[in-house]
């Protein structure tokens, strides 16, 4: 079951789950991958909810966005496994299929075509509507040597529209 919920009630607590980390979930095809995201926002853009994730150009996850620009976002609202964390936020989907290594199983989606977890309840359904590549020029010369030296793919912006928002009840 399904409990709906409107995400703009929810900010402030996936901004405090975020700190920790959630779950982003992208497919192409029959191929489903997940990262782990410490980035990001639940505001509104063009007087639609939309959920800001900040993806650098490296991951798979970006490759995967680029085929079909649509997302979930899975936030733990109960604790999370350390090592579905440790996978999904180190590992990457173009060398193994981290869902089945990480033990975590899917949820058929409602209105986009990207499931999400059903291990971390709170959901958020996302079409993406904008994206932008940061542009590193415009980045404070100190946040770039932190951010930019020692890993150099930049950021891409993806903005999804949520389309449903809900918290999967597994009882
Ligand atoms: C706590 C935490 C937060 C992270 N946040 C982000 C993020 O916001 N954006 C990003 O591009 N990578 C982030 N990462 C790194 C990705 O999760 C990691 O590189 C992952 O292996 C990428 O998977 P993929 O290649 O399958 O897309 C984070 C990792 C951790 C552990």
């Amino acid at each position: 079951m399904k409990r709906n919920i409107d995400p703009l009630a929810y900010s402030a607590q996936i901004a405090q789950a975020l700190k920790q980390g959630a779950f982003l979930t992208t497919k192409s095809g029959d191929k489903v991958n997940s990262m782990v995201i410490g980035w990001g926002h639940v505001g509104i853009v063009w007087g639609r909810p939309v959920f800001i994730a900040y993806v650098r150009t490296s991951r798979y996850t970006r490759e995967l966005l680029d085929e079909n620009p649509a997302f979930t976002v899975n936030v733990p609202t109960q604790g999370f496994s350390k090592e579905a964390f440790a996978i999904c936020g180190s590992q990457s989907g173009r060398d193994l299929n981290k869902i089945q290594a990480a033990g975590l199983h899917l949820e058929p989606p409602e209105v986009i075509n990207v499931p999400g977890i059903r291990e971390y309840p709170l959901t958020l359904e996302c079409q993406v509507i904008y994206r932008q590549e940061q542009d590193p020029a415009l980045i404070p010369e100190n946040i770039r040597q932190q951010y930019y030296v020692r890993e150099t793919a930049d950021h891409v912006c993806y903005y999804g529209e949520i389309k449903a928002a809900y918290i999967i009840d597994r009882e």
